[in-house]
């Protein structure tokens, strides 16, 4: 017992003098690890006659207890110095300049449809979409073009090999017009609503892409007329390009799904060789521009969206999303919209917390 006495003396005078956690971590195995001294005691306690152990027993756990206390207490007291000594040393130099964080930025297209919601937010529009993966019911014959509507062919349609459940044809939807139909489906009416999205057809060129972005326009009432047509799309470009003076010109056209249909024109100025909306179209210097195809919406439309064509009517439109950033914003090719090319993001991208609002003007300062 003395030995034990002995050994553990000199272990707690080494704990107390270990200075590192790897000193202390060795004694600790050397102590009570499997074939640690302390162990090996208790080991002995099995072959002893059972009054022995009664007497030895206590005093080996004993002196386990106190050596794993004082192993604790020490490694405590060296983690707290470390620390410290690591606190001590280092140091962070808030005078040096913050590195350059990586940013990113709104690209064109987000920022005019933000724009054009809240344009249209203030004359008492709701935004609604529609899926772009469509049927032709919703995307043709429901807007007044049946199977053998010429119109169909014009629009270099994206077909799917399947037919859906009902056995539709499926599509990538041309134009936004589908959601007036899938709109007064669900809401009936009245109903004031603007629908932003992609569209896709099969053409490729510096002014065409495969996919692009539309907003349709559709109010359903019922006294609505060409006059309401006129003044919400004047209203709406004088707040989105932020001048008074714009000037339309409203040329009677044709769409299926409008009688009468009318194609606006908007007055612009050849200035520094690029064309800046405003002013009348007819004055030296100044051209009409071609911008928006409109309507009244055909009853037969009305019709195939289950509402009375005798109770209710109105009138719809559809943009051009990308054109309306182009004309805005001064870009020139259609296809650098799509590239993902992170230079030009950060030439025409607009902050994240630059929210268009009414009040503070609708324009994004680049
Ligand atoms: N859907 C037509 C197009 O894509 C635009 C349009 C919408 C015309 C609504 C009239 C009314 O060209």
């Amino acid at each position: 017992m003395t030995e034990l006495t002995t050994q553990k003396e000199a272990t707690l005078a080494a704990i107390a003098d270990a200075h590192t956690l790897d000193a202390l971590e060795e004694l600790r195995v050397a102590a009570l690890g499997k074939k640690g001294w302390v162990s090996l005691a208790l080991k002995t306690l099995g072959a002893m006659p059972p009054e022995e152990r009664q007497q030895a027993a206590p005093t080996i756990q004993a002196i386990r207890a106190e050596v794993t206390d004082a192993l604790t207490a020490r490694k405590d007291a060296l983690e707290v110095a470390e620390l410290e000594a690591q606190l001590a040393s280092e140091r962070l130099d808030l005078t040096l300049p913050a590195p350059e964080a990586a940013r990113g930025s709104v690209h064109p297209v987000s920022q005019v449809m933000d724009e054009l919601a809240e344009i249209f937010a203030d004359m008492g529009f709701a935004v609604a979409t529609g899926p772009e993966i469509e049927d032709d019911w919703h995307n043709f014959t429901a807007l007044n073009m049946d199977e053998s509507h010429p119109a169909r062919a014009m629009h270099d349609t994206f077909y799917f090999p399947d037919k859906d459940s009902e056995g539709r044809a499926m599509l990538l939807r041309t134009h936004t017009s589908p959601v007036q139909i899938r709109s007064m489906v669900a809401q009936g009416a009245p109903i004031r609503i603007i629908a932003p999205g992609r569209v896709y057809r099969s053409d490729s060129d510096a002014t065409h892409t495969p996919m692009f972005h539309q907003v349709e326009g559709l109010v359903i009432d019922r006294d609505i007329h060409l006059g309401h047509l006129k003044w919400t799309l004047e209203t709406f470009l004088k707040a989105f390009f932020e001048r008074d003076d714009i000037v339309l010109r409203l040329r009677p056209s044709y769409f299926p799904f409008t009688e009468p249909s009318v194609e606006v024109d908007v007055g612009f100025e050849v200035v520094d060789g690029r064309r800046v909306l405003g002013g009348d179209g007819d004055a030296p210097g100044h051209g009409w521009m071609e911008l928006l195809g409109s309507g009244m919406v055909n009853r037969r439309v009305i019709e195939f969206a289950g509402l009375d064509p005798d109770e209710w009517q109105g009138f719809a439109f559809g943009v051009g999303v990308d054109r309306l950033a182009m004309l805005k914003y001064g870009m020139d090719d259609l296809r650098a919209f799509f590239d993902g090319d992170v230079r030009w993001l950060n030439h025409y991208g607009f902050s994240h917390l630059d929210q268009p609002t009414l009040s503070a003007g609708v324009g994004a300062r680049a």
